[in-house]
């Protein structure tokens, strides 16, 4: 299978979990939620993580000899706060050296407490600050800079932070929930107005393959509210320009949706550069019967509580897919990247598309022909997905480091390079090798 040549074949970081660094910028609401207890695994925190902002040179060297052509990091708000830029200015210049694409992320989770402090996403203002903020990171790169992505998984921030809580800031009111994520999407709409109409400005979701237990009509609306909470609340006012008429309504008895003003629907539905895709691993539903156990186990994958991430959807029942699994639990199968591929290639004709993330949680060995097998099937899904009229233009493995992975703290290891926590010292796995062969020649051997 052979790629076309100007495929931005990428990795993908986030600034929280492998910048360290942590003294030396303002605190997020991230450090806040690693330091109360039982939120994260060991109690670990974002204090040191992979000591990028101390190794960064060394990490994008690496890059380099990996043949890496793309590289996607997110840049730390609080840190930018605190007068930080010239880090990531630096680092620009340090890929652009190397040949690699910097295609930084404004926000990948890590709120400045201090906007917490007076109310967080559920507040209005917060959409407003950001904006001033993508401003200001405009100003310093925007003249080397030309891919831009304004926000990572905003169901992320809104529903594991505010309504199931296992995110920072660990609250659980699926009122203020429904408040963040329309405050996330302004918030997107106004950056994109705030960075140059010439670059390419996208939004990375993580939608959800959503499929049904059975074709009954009790499943199949199940989907559908799950298909309305997890894609539709993003791409209705993102692609469309509204909110979905039954999203409104399967949430009416939690929020009167007042917080959406006149306008701000229209101001969301700005022309996107492109849709970035991060895909780990499907869902599947079905609606809860007279057998249901309601004190069973959550299975849809985004940890244990008793609080949902999915408000006024108390009647939908996640099941755990047959099959193998990666050491998050996440089932394995990449027919719902294409699925979801095509989806979009229906739904926005034209609109570019990058897969922003997708990778696999193993054992910590070297040698980690499942993380290769886990790839290799994707990427041959993305594949079936061009041939089939999808025009993905990238694709940006999740991770390039073992690094931080929030609430699990260092226990899962996302990375394609080992990183040994006590000493630092970077070693790239099998699966580094094989993607720097996938990276230099575009050529993806199946069954291998
Ligand atoms: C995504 C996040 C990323 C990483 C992967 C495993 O949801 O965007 O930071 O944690 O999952």
């Amino acid at each position: 299978m052979t790629f076309p040549g100007d495929f931005l074949w990428g990795a993908a970081t986030a600034a929280f979990q492998i910048e360290g660094g942590a003294q030396a910028r303002d605190a997020s609401i991230w450090d806040t939620f690693c330091r109360t207890p039982g939120k994260v695994h060991a109690g670990d925190t974002g204090d040191v993580a992979a000591d990028h902002l101390r190794l960064w040179r060394e990490d994008v060297r690496l890059m380099a000899e990996l043949g890496l052509k793309a590289y996607r990091f997110s840049i730390s708000w609080p840190r930018v706060l605190s007068g930080g830029l010239g880090f990531y200015d630096r680092l620009v210049d340090e890929l652009l050296a190397h040949g690699i694409e910097p295609c930084p992320t404004l926000y990948h989770w890590d709120l400045p407490q201090e906007l917490e402090d007076r109310g967080g996403w559920p507040e209005r203002e917060t959409a407003h600050a950001f904006a001033r903020y993508a401003a200001q990171v405009s100003d310093a790169l925007a003249d080397r800079v030309s891919w831009w992505t304004t926000l990572n998984e905003p169901w992320c921030s809104a529903f594991l932070g505010y309504a199931s809580g296992v995110h920072a800031p660990g609250r659980t009111s699926p009122a203020d929930s429904l408040r963040a994520a329309h405050h996330l999407n302004l918030a997107h709409g106004l950056a994109v107005g705030a960075l140059p109409s010439s670059a390419r400005v996208g939004i990375a979701l993580n939608p959800s393959a959503v499929r049904a237990l059975t074709d009954s009509p009790a499943d199949l609306d199940a989907r559908r509210r799950i298909d309305a909470l997890a894609n539709r609340v993003f791409t209705g006012p993102l692609l469309h320009g509204s909110y979905p008429e039954d999203l409104l309504t399967d949430t009416a008895a939690l929020s009167d949706w007042s917080f959406v003003r006149p306008g701000d629907e229209a101001l969301i539905h700005q022309p996107l550069g492109f849709l970035g895709v991060n895909y780990y691993t499907p869902a599947l539903v079905s609606a809860a019967t007279a057998a249901t156990d309601p004190a069973a186990p959550r299975s849809d994958g985004h940890g244990s509580t008793s609080h949902s991430p999915w408000p006024g959807a108390d009647s939908v029942v996640f099941h755990q897919p047959p099959g193998e699994r990666t050491d998050m639990g996440w089932s394995i199968d990449s027919s719902g990247l294409h699925d979801l591929l095509m989806r979009f290639t229906r739904e926005a004709p034209g609109l570019p598309l990058l897969v922003t993330e997708n990778g696999a949680a193993f054992a910590p060995d070297l040698h980690d022909p499942p993380r290769i097998a886990y790839l290799e099937a994707h990427l041959s899904a993305i594949h079936r997905a061009l041939r089939d009229g999808a025009p993905v233009g990238g694709y940006f493995l999740w991770s390039l480091l073992d690094n931080f992975e929030w609430s699990y703290g260092y226990s899962k290891r996302f990375g394609i390079v080992h990183v040994d926590y006590g000493t630092q010292v970077r070693t790239p796995r099998s699966s580094a090798r094989w993607y720097a062969h996938l990276a230099r020649t575009g050529l993806l051997r199946s069954g291998g």
